[in-house]
């Protein structure tokens, strides 16, 4: 990181370029734990649960092999990335465990928990400009994000090194509320980068901007808490700021600066950001770029965002999210199922659980657990499944007897509880994830937007009958299974069964 470079400012030393004049130090102390990336990094590394490589690696697929590797058992830690010495962090959510741990409940009340801080945010804090951490340097012309910045190319076949991990924070031209989403950024060229919108918030905020003729402008804050990546993923109404999401999840508002170049707001202790406009009527070639469910999306015609600042802190740390290793699909997958349960307790509060298997790329499949208390009640909730978001193609409901987090439950549950011609449920030609290879098949190469994502919808309803000839669905168990005391029972000492030997032949 070239902090003496021409046009960059120290922004506590060297005052301000903006009506708000930067103060001589941030008076924001900075808060520990799971609050800033930095709280939880040390947490992680007190734990045992940070491999630092401290030696150079090439940002070229090296970095990524090393944190796929690692990825689900330890984050990963690169201080010398393609020679820069900014650092970079991989995988420090690659664990639904220690997202509970982040939250600070235990496993089972995560959902709960997450759609608790959705249900009630607390709104951000502002730090005056250049008061922020995010803000200690500051770079604002002939910006060159190759030399600032350690971006990895991930995949084999990705066009490229992708910012995987930003915070996308962006203004509704019509309200001015704030959205925040992920969305993968492919970093082409000095200052400018191809963005992937698919058709949510930010893709709407960006066609009205564009319907006027207008650049849309965002933020990219980069190297965020646990707390704040999460609540990126909320699923929410339109005009629900995740940032005050974040804040609810933190028990405390978050801490938020205004960009320097423009007018959005983004977390004061954020590693980095980068500031720029979404340009209108502008489309760049993006792609091919490997995704979460482990395949490529093509080359596309994307929407460019054209950088006008590069903020960090003095010795910023950068994130990169392999993609469709854990970190990617549990950060997705988590917000969704609180989402989804909340959706379908409305109508059918029965649902108990619901759990979006690592086999379904935590998108795709649905595994519901249900208490059935009529016939055919299964097959609603399979279709408010279906209606609750476009990427759900596989439906399980499954009796409050069946683990909903277990693949050996469902497997057993299908196999013994489900009959295909009786208990299946097909929709076809829905809208379903333009991600799915399988909704190309019959496509052609250069279909439009419109056409693509074209999908069946399956739902299997393998809950047993509510009236039953005894035991025909009694689950086999054995009294006292779950409560005999092995620690008293077992003896401890692998010499025992000797010893029982020696006294037979005695
Ligand atoms: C690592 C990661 C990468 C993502 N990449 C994209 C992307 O490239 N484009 C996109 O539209 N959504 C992407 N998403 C999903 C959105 O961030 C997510 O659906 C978000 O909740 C959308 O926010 P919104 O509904 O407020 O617009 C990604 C999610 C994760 C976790």
């Amino acid at each position: 990181m070239m902090e003496t470079q021409m046009n960059t400012r120290d922004a506590a030393t060297q005052g301000a370029f903006s009506a708000t004049p930067f103060s001589q130090a941030h008076t924001w102390a900075e808060p520990s734990g799971a609050l800033t990336l930095r709280g939880w990094l040390a947490h992680l590394a007190r734990t045992g649960r940070l491999a630092t490589i401290d030696r150079s690696v090439s940002l070229e697929h090296e970095l990524a092999a090393v944190a796929k590797r690692l990825d689900g058992t330890q984050a990963a830690f690169f201080t010398q990335p393609g020679g820069l010495d900014v650092p970079v962090v991989s995988g420090f959510m690659s664990k639904r465990s220690w997202i509970a741990e982040a939250m600070g409940v235990e496993e089972h009340a995560l959902l709960g928990r997450f759609r608790d801080a959705a249900d009630a945010p607390i709104a951000s804090q502002r730090v005056a400009r250049g008061e922020a951490a995010c803000q200690q340097i500051v770079h604002t012309d002939a910006i060159d994000l190759h030399a600032l910045l350690p971006i990895p190319t991930h995949s084999e076949h990705d066009n490229g090194p992708y910012i995987t991990a930003g915070l996308v924070i962006a203004r509704n031209p019509r309200t001015g509320v704030q959205n925040v989403s992920i969305n993968r950024i492919q970093v082409h060229g000095r200052d400018r980068m191809a963005i992937l919108l698919l058709p949510r918030h930010l893709y709407a905020f960006q066609k009205a901007a564009e319907a006027n003729g207008d650049a849309l402008d965002v933020a990219i804050a980069i190297g965020v808490d646990p707390l704040t990546m999460l609540a990126s993923q909320a699923i929410t109404p339109i005009d629900h700021d995740e940032l005050e999401i974040a804040g609810a999840l933190q028990g405390a508002p978050l801490p938020v600066a205004q960009c320097v170049t423009n007018s959005v707001y983004v977390p004061a202790f954020a590693e980095i950001v980068i500031e720029g406009r979404i340009l209108p009527n502008v489309r760049e070639p993006e792609g091919p770029f490997g995704e979460f469910p482990k395949y490529y999306s093509a080359k596309e015609a994307r929407e460019v965002i054209e950088v006008t600042a590069v903020t960090h802190r003095r010795d910023p740390i950068f994130h990169t999210i392999v993609p469709a290793e854990m970190e990617h699909l549990l950060l997705g997958g988590i917000p969704r199922e609180a989402t989804l349960l909340a959706h379908l307790q409305r109508s059918h509060p029965g649902v108990k659980d619901v759990h979006l298997s690592v086999g379904g790329v935590c998108r795709y499949h649905l595994w519901i657990q249900f208490d059935k208390k009529r016939e055919g009640e299964a097959k609603n909730v399979i279709l408010c499944a279906f209606g609750a978001h476009y990427d759900i193609k596989q439906v399980v409901v499954v009796d409050t007897d069946v683990d909903v987090h277990d693949p050996a439950e469902i497997e057993w549950a299908i196999a013994t509880r489900f009959q295909a011609d009786r208990d299946l449920v097909v929709i076809e030609g829905a809208q379903g994830s333009p991600l799915d290879p399988s909704t190309t098949v019959g496509q052609p190469d250069d279909a439009p937007p419109h056409l693509q994502g074209v999908s069946a919808k399956m739902g299997l309803d393998a809950t047993r009958p509510i009236v039953y000839p005894a035991h025909v669905f009694t689950r086999v168990r054995i009294p006292g299974e779950d409560t005999v005391d092995l620690e008293t029972l077992v003896a401890a000492d692998n010499t025992a069964f000797d010893a029982y030997l020696a006294r037979r032949h005695d």
